[in-house]
């Protein structure tokens, strides 16, 4: 049993929730293809793209420098900012938002402890005039992080501070930017070398969205002062007991299997809602790593499959009011996380008052911890009583082991998932192509056919246009 979270899938069970529910049987039948789903991603640990799963194991010397590194950048900038995008973001920002108080930023500087921290995962240019005019580029270190050293957004954001900084500074502009990238290949590298920045490694076999428990997401975590080795000794304990033969005690085989089956029952979509503010970026670093680990046209045989589950992100309480209407009464195509926290960080007390309405008056003398954990019970009743699967995981507490699990956890759910669709989880041929036209209408050398095949695409009708 895991001591960072619990998995209760009582409501994925026909038993809960009717005829559309999972039996015994099925998950019996499932059996076999979880074991050769189990012993395919196990063959492969630590090796071509499962590099991934060293990492809680192999980073002593890169932690230690990483550590060394944080103490310097926070004693020296009033804020830290991450260039970067997709799985060089997202994982940064969850762990921030997860960790760190929810309004970090907003906190005087003696109560923050540590640099303000932004994390740039647009190339929106209002949203980097809007960083421009909140912080002071001489007092701020930014890292930029791309594994490809080539992604256009991030080089984007890169060059503009660059810039920036060159002017402002010169020579000392190196000072203020840390690269996190490929050790060997893209151009990242190459200017790095050049301009003397202090650079942290991908590890080869990590890809973007493995990428959180590398200096991707260790060096941000430690300048914001959370405790990285405890993360990491969160993804240890959980790497164990994933690896478990027996699917029953093995979370993350079973949540695999659960989904597979759930999928060919037509439950297209996957719904990840957290009951916790803290773990609200959970869910758009979940959402990146299940639609494209999961997306894929063709099959490990080249056959077309068309697989996948569409992730969508919702927040609870919040989403109540606005999605649930939907999950309770519309199509039978979604599974649901719960995403719970048994012990929040703070306890709110719902005051005495309005004695004379008792439909106001029934909340007093409670606390915000307990509605909103009662919230969600009674929505888990309610979905489970209208024959929605939905299943739980609850983190004791939300802390750096809890997280570094968690994280974990859904890392080896999305590998044995893939393994079980006989999909290749870690490329993304399918995101290749937008990549490739923006590359031709800018007018980037080696892309003049793919600009001749655009301009040759048939135009736009008018009459289509309002
Ligand atoms: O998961 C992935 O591989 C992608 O989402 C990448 O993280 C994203 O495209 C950014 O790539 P890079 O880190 O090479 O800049």
């Amino acid at each position: 049993m895991s001591k960072a979270l619990t998995f209760d899938f009582n409501n994925m069970m026909s038993g809960a929730v009717g005829k559309d529910g999972i039996t015994d049987g099925e998950i019996n039948g499932c059996a076999a293809k979880a074991a050769e789903a189990r012993a395919a991603v196990l063959a492969e640990a630590g090796k071509g793209w499962q590099g991934w799963m060293n990492l809680p194991y192999n980073q002593d010397e890169i932690v230690k420098d990483i550590l060394e590194c944080a103490v310097s950048v926070r004693s020296r900038c009033d804020a830290f900012v991450v260039l970067g995008i997709g799985g060089s973001a997202l994982g940064p920002s969850a762990v921030f938002n997860a960790l760190k108080h929810l309004r970090y930023n907003d906190l005087p500087k003696e109560k923050r402890g540590g640099p303000k921290f932004y994390v740039e995962d647009n190339v929106d240019p209002e949203r980097m005039a809007s960083l421009l005019d909140v912080i002071d580029v001489e007092k701020t270190v930014f890292n930029v992080i791309t594994k490809s050293g080539a992604t256009s957004e991030t080089m984007s954001q890169f060059l503009i501070i660059h810039k920036l900084l060159k002017d402002k500074l010169g020579d000392r502009a190196a000072e203020h930017i840390i690269a996190t990238t490929d050790e060997k290949k893209g151009n990242l590298i190459k200017i790095a070398k050049e301009e003397g920045l202090k650079t942290f490694y991908i590890p080869d076999g990590v890809g973007g969205r493995f990428s959180e428990l590398c200096p991707v997401g260790l060096l941000p975590a430690a300048v914001l002062g959370i405790d990285i080795k405890r993360m990491l000794e969160g993804a240890r304990d959980m790497d164990e007991l994933c690896r478990d033969e027996k699917m029953e005690k093995n979370p993350a085989l079973m949540a695999a299997a659960l989904m597979y089956i759930a999928m060919n029952k037509g439950k297209n979509i996957s719904v990840m809602m957290p009951y916790a503010d803290s773990l609200r970026l959970i869910s758009d670093w979940y959402c990146q790593l299940w639609a494209e680990s999961l997306g894929k046209a063709v099959d490990n045989d080249g056959k077309r499959v068309y697989a996948g589950q569409t992730p969508v992100k919702a927040l609870g309480v919040t989403d109540q009011h606005s999605q649930v209407q939907l999950y309770t009464e519309g199509p039978f195509d979604k599974v649901v996380t719960f995403l719970a926290v048994e012990n929040f960080r703070d306890t709110v007390v719902i005051p005495d008052g309005f004695p004379d309405l008792p439909d106001v008056n029934f909340l007093c003398g409670s606390t915000m911890n307990r509605l909103i954990n009662t919230e969600l019970d009674a929505t888990e009743y309610a979905l489970t009583k209208a024959g929605r699967l939905n299943f739980r995981i609850t983190l004791k507490q939300v802390d750096e082991y809890s997280i570094g699990g968690l994280l974990y956890f859904f890392m080896m759910q999305t590998a044995y998932c893939g393994a079980m669709l006989n999909i290749n989880t870690y490329n993304q041929p399918g995101v290749e192509e937008g990549k490739n036209a923006t590359y031709a209408m800018f007018g980037k050398k080696g892309y003049e056919e793919k600009k001749k095949e655009l301009d040759s695409a048939p135009a736009k009708d008018e009459k289509y246009v309002i």
